[in-house]
């Protein structure tokens, strides 16, 4: 296969690491972005697999690192897998629901050298909150926030919007402030992997989305200097497709929990037998030379609209999984985009009856569940 970046172009040197530690989690939350097949426990990277990855990321220019999941406070090994990223010289951020974060945890972690948290949150109010995530888990949350900052840690919050919280979006930026985060990232859904099945619960009205814009900007103003608000702006509705994962194969990589080496987190479906794993290949190589990363990195692989367009350098025609999750053919310009010949389907998603609805039902969730689904809020809460 010819590389699509122009012939003598190395490819950029990757800064940040998503290490995906398990797929195991307490939540089980409907907005989850994770592949709809699942990763056993018995197949996930040792914590020895991870220093060996930890060391090759570094030496391929990997700076930081995003230590996710599910969740991660479930691997028993996890201050060990934090000791070997810092001893790599590469930077750690745990990103957590909170469940399962004690004293001794949080202090083992911080001395083994893990530099920030990021918590997530489904809404302001507790119930709300346990309804959407499935689980009893808000109080969990609060405490976690605590220990963090009296670790002395830098505490983000992060919170999926949708229809089911769009509307608490103040309170929201309330309860991070409240908890001590320095920032809080609002990251409107997107609908990949699981996620995809909740998509007519999911989906906000353009009303509650201009609403929630509106309040953003006006917390922004008052947090200026003390609290950073980050909002991810959403898929479906204003025509400009995102720079997705800033370029395909051009910033960062995800190590997924059995080894799968991946340009995004969510692509694991989409490129299937083109996935290579850092249990057959090196690192070096996968970034550099494997199909999975080669296909959609630069502009030269662009046809349609985006091949001629001045913004390809901008958004790298969209979002890969997007397209292909829409269309069929992840090459094609992102449907978001609405220079796509297939913008009608997203348009015509944005603009369904229900959309403009107003937002009372958001209470038919299928919860994401390794052993069984749910299809009631109501009823999804477990202790
Ligand atoms: Fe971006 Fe392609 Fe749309 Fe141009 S046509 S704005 S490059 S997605
Ligand atoms: Fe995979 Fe956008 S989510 S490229």
């Amino acid at each position: 296969m010819t590389s699509p970046l122009p012939p003598g172009t190395a490819p950029p040197a990757p800064w940040a690491l998503l290490a995906e530690l398990t797929h195991a989690c307490p939540l089980h939350c409907p907005y989850c972005s994770n592949p709809l097949e699942l990763t056993r426990r018995s197949r996930e990277l040792s914590a020895e697999e991870w220093d060996d990855v930890f060391r090759q990321a570094a030496d391929l220019g990997v700076v930081h690192t995003h230590l996710s999941g599910g969740e991660p406070l479930l691997r028993r090994d996890l201050t060990a897998v934090v000791a070997a990223a810092e001893s790599a010289g590469i930077y750690t951020q745990l990103v957590t629901s909170g469940v399962g974060l004690s004293t001794a945890k949080m202090s083992a972690l911080a001395s083994a050298g893990l530099r920030s948290v990021q918590l997530s949150v489904q809404h302001a109010d507790p119930v709300a909150s346990d309804r959407i995530a499935g689980h009893r888990s808000f109080e969990a949350k609060g405490r976690a926030a605590a220990l963090v900052r009296d670790a002395g840690l830098p505490l983000g919050v992060n919170v999926v919007l949708h229809r089911d919280n769009l509307d608490a979006v103040d309170d929201i930026v309330d309860l991070g402030v409240a908890w001590g985060a320095e920032r809080i990232e609002l990251a409107n859904v997107q609908f990949h992997g699981w996620a995809l099945r909740n998509r007519t619960a999911l989906l906000p009205t353009r009303d509650q989305l201009s609403r929630a814009r509106e309040a953003v900007e006006r917390r922004r103003e008052r947090l200026a200097g003390t609290v950073e608000l980050v909002w991810v702006v959403p898929d479906y509705f204003d025509g400009v497709p995102k720079p997705c994962m800033g370029g395909w194969g051009a910033v960062s990589l995800t190590v997924a929990p059995d080894g799968a080496v991946l340009p995004c987190p969510a692509s694991r479906d989409m490129l299937g037998p083109d996935v290579p794993n850092v249990r057959d290949r090196s690192l070096e190589w996968i970034w550099n030379s494997s199909p999975a990363f080669d296909r959609y990195r630069g502009t030269e692989w662009m046809s349609g609209p985006c091949g001629g367009c001045p913004r390809r350098e901008i958004d790298f025609g969209g979002c890969r999984c997007q397209a292909h999750a829409l269309t069929g053919d992840a090459a094609r310009t992102d449907p978001a985009c609405a220079l796509s010949p297939d913008h009608a389907l997203v348009r015509t998603l944005s603009r369904t009856p229900r959309a403009d609805a107003p937002s009372a039902d958001a209470s038919r969730y299928v919860y994401r569940g390794p052993d069984r689904h749910h299809t009631e809020a109501t009823r999804g809460v477990r202790r």
